[in-house]
């Protein structure tokens, strides 16, 4: 028998604490790469799926009654302006070609500006950068159709009380 092979061998102190193998350390299996893989895409797809059922869900916020206007005040393919719910919320309410009572905010999705209504087409306009709007009822109502806007126009909830129409809340 050698010298060498009586030598005790000393390990470092940290080798001590810590005996896992530098390459066993790094190993990992082909299973434990597919598994992490597939739970992490299945991890972004449920917030992928929830973050878009969030984004179509359309909230209600009600507010204060507020009376806009007589409900004989617009004829088809006019409308006029309004402040709801407080003075610095600009909203347009539209009598539509076809005779329907519809409120949107005035404020453009896109940078802010005022949106207008165009009889020609029956939608709404925004001037900033071409940006239009439907101009109808339900919850697509102020869908955009054209230009950079992405998400519809807040929806103003109305009711026609007698001979008059009110805003009652807000649809964003
Ligand atoms: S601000 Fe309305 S289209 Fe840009």
């Amino acid at each position: 028998m050698s010298d060498d092979s009586k030598k005790t061998v000393h390990l470092p102190r940290w080798k001590e604490d810590f005996p896992t193998r530098w390459e066993d350390d790094q190993y990992v299996t082909r299973r434990d790469l597919a598994r992490f893989l597939a739970i992490g895409s299945a991890l972004l797809a449920g917030a992928n799926a929830a973050v878009a059922v969030v984004g179509r869900t359309r909230q209600k916020r009600v507010f204060s009654p507020k009376r806009i206007a007589a409900i004989d005040a617009l004829s088809p393919g006019e409308a006029l302006l309004f402040r709801y719910p407080t003075d610095d919320d600009p909203c347009i309410l539209v009598r539509t070609k076809p005779g329907a009572l519809v409120a949107f905010s005035q404020v453009c999705t896109h940078l802010s500006c005022a949106v207008v209504y165009r009889a020609a087409d029956d939608r709404l306009f925004c001037p900033c950068h071409n940006g239009v709007f439907e101009c109808g009822e339900g919850t697509n109502g102020a869908a955009p159709v054209a230009g950079p806007p992405a998400r519809p126009l807040p929806r103003i909830v109305i009711e026609e009380r007698g001979d008059n129409v009110f805003a009652v809340g807000v649809e964003t």
